[in-house]
């Protein structure tokens, strides 16, 4: 690679993009380097097989790996290339976000385009585009229009990502009854048996960090990957129930592969290069769209308190919801959920989802009474449709239920697909079948002027960028199972492995905030934290939709709910502190609509003291800092809710001392003084 670089300076090619050393027909070697020169990229033919490399300040990241498919009933697409042109080009621009982490991104990458040709008589064409960013790369193959192909079926990608390094790797094992919804397993990447879900996050013993994602995942199967030798992954999509794995016609794009490349864990979670590789916002409009905090009707079936299905105990009532919005209203939440309202929830639901009724309220929920209630109390009721992964039933009304949230000036619906037993009875949540259907939802609501927020959703990949609508969604553990995990709940180290993992692909519906930590009446299970953790994952855990997911009751004279209500889910910027995969995270951010920043520091289950300078806060300003700490002897175990909140003035010269108890965060406002 040194002697490229060399080579291409000698020769004087333009900012070093690219050099093309044609050895002979057989071998054809081009490179292109990202923006600061650091990540460079080698692709080659040789012997008639594509492969790419890539390497980070001249050390070898990802070595040789095979590019191609197999295609039904074809000859298959790998082994007889010959580059037959290729292109340079490179884009330096800034994109706002309607919301996000960050009001502003900056999307600067070098592109190399290659088409590939075949040496066979029927030759066939091949496009491959890599998108070199300082932070990593994305590339993927574009099927253009031509003769020797039009329908066709994709049984395998053959995408390797050949690590040059052993690495250790925090992955989750995919074609599971319980979809994302595992804890993650940190092991050697040349140990790795499983298959595992993307983004699948690795740290090698030189302190390099790369997570191997993809971007746009629109009309595809998901990928997955599996070891197939040493420190080699392979891609490996998610099928059809048929074996297929992609229904494809010209022209066709795939989506990004993505390797994200970082020095460090905290940088991992500021890169942006997924939402860069996603289309523009596609909606004539966006002034529709919110971020909101909202409480439901949710964690009282949870806990057991209520349920979803008629009778005695049924949640989802008139007077129940007007509760909760009388609680919204007063404590400035913008909206309640409810789930149960419909009906569908009397028999196995979650077996068996056929019966759910999207336009038809159970008797003792009146949907026109609650929605003038909501409207005069300022508060939205949000809408829930619980499809039992009964996706032929749920699309056959899809129109009219969003066309009936819509009629009753529901603007927010969360979606469910749960079930054990696959879509449909036989198709996986991850396969294109279900990649198609996500996507159908997202358009249907949006011509509704409806946000979603996905449970069991197909992965996040920056989808959000092209309809903002789409909003947040579930695709991890999230806090419901700490009310009836079998296991007793979340570990300690769940919360400091999601934002280096599940939520480098986009936002999660967490649903944080529950005060009373040790359950009553649940022997078996608690919540590992803290409260002053559960405080911190506000701004820990990115989502432009938080719930405050506790029984109102629980947060009637609490101090600390004073942060829920406080703190925002829009962010102009974002600074990562500090972090440690598993281990802590730091994260502050600044509000999009004032001038205030709020932070959020977690550990796992040790205890920690850190000392952060606060330099991310607006130079020659002062703040006043609000600090829900933990106290001294707070522990998640045995006395969770030991907060103390203290108050101090600050400014961006400042250094503060962080401590944190077992299981415990510290979750701090700075509000502007002057
Ligand atoms: C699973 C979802 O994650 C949860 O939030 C919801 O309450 C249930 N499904 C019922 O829809």
């Amino acid at each position: 690679m040194k002697v490229l670089k060399l080579l291409s300076r000698l020769i004087g090619v333009s900012i070093g993009i690219l050099l093309m050393v044609s050895c002979s027909n057989r071998e054809q070697l081009l490179f292109v380097e990202s923006p600061n020169g650091e990540n460079v990229l080698t692709f080659q033919v040789e012997n008639g097989r594509a492969y790419y490399s890539v390497s980070k300040k001249d050390n070898e990241v990802i070595d040789k790996s095979l590019l191609g498919f197999q295609i039904a009933n074809q000859q298959d697409l790998f082994d007889n290339f010959v580059i037959e042109s290729f292109s340079i080009s490179s884009n330096d621009t800034t994109w706002e976000q309607v919301w996000g982490e960050q009001q502003y991104v900056h999307n600067q990458y070098n592109e190399l385009k290659i088409t590939l040709g075949e040496t066979l008589e029927d030759s066939r064409q091949l496009v491959l585009v890599f998108r070199m960013f300082d932070d990593g790369l994305g590339f993927r193959y574009v099927f253009p229009e031509q003769v020797n192909l039009n329908k066709f079926q994709i049984l395998n990608e053959l995408t390797e990502f050949n690590l040059a390094h052993d690495a250790d790797g925090w992955g989750k094992k995919a074609y599971q009854p319980d979809r994302y919804e595992y804890l993650y397993k940190k092991q050697r990447v040349s140990l790795l048996k499983d298959t595992v879900h993307t983004p699948f996050t690795m740290k090698s013993k030189g302190g390099l960090h790369l997570s191997i994602h993809e971007a746009t995942l629109t009309d595809y199967a998901s990928m997955t990957l599996f070891r197939s030798n040493e420190t080699k992954l392979n891609c490996d999509l998610v099928p059809w129930s048929d074996g297929v794995k992609v229904y494809a016609q010209i022209p066709f794009k795939t989506p990004w592969r993505t390797i994200q490349i970082a020095e460090t864990a905290a940088d991992l979670i500021s890169s942006t290069m997924i939402l860069n590789l996603n289309e523009p916002c596609k909606l004539d409009s966006t002034d529709w769209v919110e971020p909101a905090k909202y409480i439901g009707i949710w964690w009282e079936m949870h806990l057991g308190k209520s349920t979803w299905g008629q009778g005695p105990n049924h949640g989802a009532t008139t007077e129940n919801t007007k509760k909760y919005m009388n609680f919204a209203a007063e404590h400035g939440f913008n909206g309640v959920l409810v789930e149960g309202w419909n009906y569908g929830w009397d028999s196995n639901w979650w077996e068996n989802g056929n019966d759910f009724k999207f336009t038809k309220p159970y008797p003792d929920f009146d949907i026109e009474e609650i929605t003038r209630y909501g409207k005069e109390k300022g508060v939205d009721l949000i809408g829930h449709h619980e499809t039992g992964a009964a996706v032929i039933n749920y699309e056959s009304q899809l129109e009219d239920a969003m066309a009936y949230y819509n009629k009753h000036g529901v603007r927010y619906i969360k979606t469910g697909y749960v079930n054990p037993n696959g879509v449909d009875h036989k198709e996986w949540h991850h396969g294109q079948y279900m990649v198609r259907h996500y996507r159908n939802v997202v358009e249907e609501a949006a011509k509704n002027n409806i946000m979603l927020c996905v449970h069991e959703p197909i992965k996040p990949t920056g989808i959000r960028r092209t309809y903002p609508n789409m909003m947040s969604r579930e695709g991890a553990r999230g806090m419901e199972f700490n009310a009836w995990g079998p296991d007793g709940g979340n570990p300690p180290n769940h919360e400091t492995i999601l934002p280096f993992t599940r939520l480098l692909g986009g936002p999660m519906d967490f649903t944080p905030g529950i005060f009373e930590l040790s359950l009553e009446g649940r022997e078996n299970n608690q919540v590992n934290t803290t409260l002053a953790k559960q405080l911190a994952l506000y701004v820990v855990l990115y989502s432009p939709l938080h719930m405050a997911a506790d029984l109102p009751e629980n947060y009637v004279g609490q101090p600390a709910f004073q942060f829920i209500k406080d703190v925002p889910v829009d962010w102009s910027e974002t600074c990562v502190v500090n972090g440690e995969i598993g281990e802590y995270v730091t994260i502050a951010r600044k509000d999009r609509n004032s001038d205030n920043w709020f932070l959020g520091s977690i550990t796992n289950e040790e205890p920690r003291v850190m000392e952060i300078d606060l330099s991310f806060l607006d130079n020659n300003c002062t703040y006043q800092a609000i600090i829900y700490a933990d106290e001294d002897d707070a522990h998640y175990v045995d006395n969770p809710k030991a907060l103390v909140i203290q108050k101090r003035e600050v400014n961006a010269n400042d250094q503060l001392k962080l401590i944190l108890a077992a299981g415990g965060g510290q979750a701090i406002s700075f509000v502007k003084i002057k």
